[in-house]
C-alpha cells in the first residue's frame, strides 16, 4: 500500500518509495566502492530490516551474502523497553568476515550498540552498520554508524518495514504516525 491508503493516519509523507529507492542505490554504490574485491555479509535486522535488506541487495550488481539476526528490545508501543534479548541468532559463522549490520532505524542505538559488541566478539575481519534512518538520540550512544540514509527528526515514523503494532509494515513510503494513532 502506499501513503494515500492510510493518508488519515500519518501527519506526512516523510519519505517517497522513489526517494526511498535512490537513497537505496546510493548507500549499495557506497558499500559496493568500500567492499571491492571482498566477501560481504549483510546481517539484517529482523523483522523491520526486511524492506531495506531486499531493496540493498538487490541494488548491487556484485555477489553479497545475506543472513538475518532477531532481536527484541521495543515492546510494542512507541517506547524502548531498554532490554536487548537474541530471538533468532545467525546461521553463518563470522570469524574472519567482512560484515555490514543493515537496519531500518537508529532510534536509541542501544540495539545497535549491543549488536555491534555481541558479533565483534565473535571474530569478524570487519563489522560496519548501515541504516536507513537515524533519530538524534542515537548520536549519544557509543555506535559507529558509517552507513545513514537520512537522519530524522525525533518522531515516530512508520511504513517500508517499520511498524506500529505489527502494521504498516508494507507502507511503500514513510510516513510520521499520527498521534490519534497511537494515544
Ligand atoms: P533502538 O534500540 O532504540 O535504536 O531501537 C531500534 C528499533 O526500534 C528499530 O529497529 C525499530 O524496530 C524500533 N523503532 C525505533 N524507532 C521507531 C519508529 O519511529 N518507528 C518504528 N519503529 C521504531
Ligand atoms: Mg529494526
Amino acid at each position: 500500500m502506499d501513503a494515500s491508503h492510510v493518508e488519515d493516519d500519518l501527519v506526512n509523507v516523510l519519505f517517497t518509495e522513489a526517494q526511498i529507492q535512490e537513497k537505496i542505490r546510493e548507500l549499495a554504490g557506497r558499500l559496493e566502492a568500500d567492499y571491492a574485491g571482498q566477501e560481504l555479509l549483510v546481517v539484517g535486522v529482523l523483522r523491520g530490516a526486511v524492506m531495506v535488506m531486499a531493496d540493498l541487495a538487490r541494488a548491487m550488481s556484485r555477489h553479497v551474502e545475506m543472513d538475518w539476526m532477531a532481536v527484541s528490545s521495543y515492546g510494542s508501543g512507541t517506547k524502548s523497553s531498554g532490554v536487548v534479548r537474541i530471538l533468532k541468532d545467525l546461521d553463518t559463522d563470522i570469524s574472519g568476515r567482512h560484515v555490514v549490520i543493515v537496519d531500518e532505524i537508529i532510534d536509541s542505538g542501544l540495539t545497535l550498540s549491543w549488536l555491534t559488541s555481541n558479533l565483534t566478539s565473535r571474530g569478524p575481519a570487519s563489522v560496519e552498520i548501515c541504516t536507513l534512518l537515524r533519530k538524534p538520540e542515537a548520536l549519544q550512544m557509543p555506535v559507529d554508524v558509517k552507513y545513514v540514509g537520512w537522519d530524522i527528526p525525533n518522531e515516530f515514523v512508520v511504513g517500508y518495514g517499520l511498524d506500529y503494532r505489527e502494521r504498516y509494515r508494507n507502507l511503500r513510503d514513510i510516513g510520521t504516525l499520527a498521534p490519534h494513532v497511537y494515544s
